[in-house]
């Protein structure tokens, strides 16, 4: 197995005292082991952001909960995703209670492409929850 090694630069910053205290207490409670892996995990979250602003290719989920007995909400949702299946590469369907169903579905594509699909699919009537997660292709994030 080819193990890809990273080359590491070190750099110090100036940060206001009060800010960096806040910082090490709220990095401690989500469980970071060190400021730089903190950091690091900050400056990935805004290369993906310029990701989806420079519109180029992206990944996504898309989290849903419904009632699988709302009228016309399971037909919608399929012809959806045959509609956009260039697009919609995955979806894992999970029946939570006897009514209440959990789906999520994965995306890839164009970043407003899958954005509008995304929003489409939340916007179905009777979508009692739906979140679309911005992610990437993981190419331009080291
Ligand atoms: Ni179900």
């Amino acid at each position: 197995m080819k193990v890809k090694r990273t080359e590491i630069d070190r750099v110090s910053i100036s940060l206001p005292k009060t800010l960096l205290e806040k910082f090490d207490q709220l990095i401690e409670k989500k469980g970071y082991e060190n400021r730089s892996e903190a950091l690091r995990d900050l400056i990935r979250d805004l290369f993906v952001e310029e990701e989806w602003n420079e519109d180029v290719e992206v990944a996504a989920t898309v989290t849903l909960v419904y009632e699988h007995n709302t009228t016309g909400i399971l037909d919608k949702l399929t012809n959806i995703e045959h509609e956009n299946l260039n697009n919609i590469v995955s979806t894992m369907h999970i029946h939570i209670d006897k009514e209440n169903c959990l789906e999520v579905i994965a995306l890839r594509g164009k970043a407003s492409v899958v954005k509008s699909i995304g929003e489409k699919i939340i916007s179905i009537k009777g979508v009692k929850y739906g979140k679309i997660v911005k992610a990437t292709t993981g190419k331009n994030v080291d």
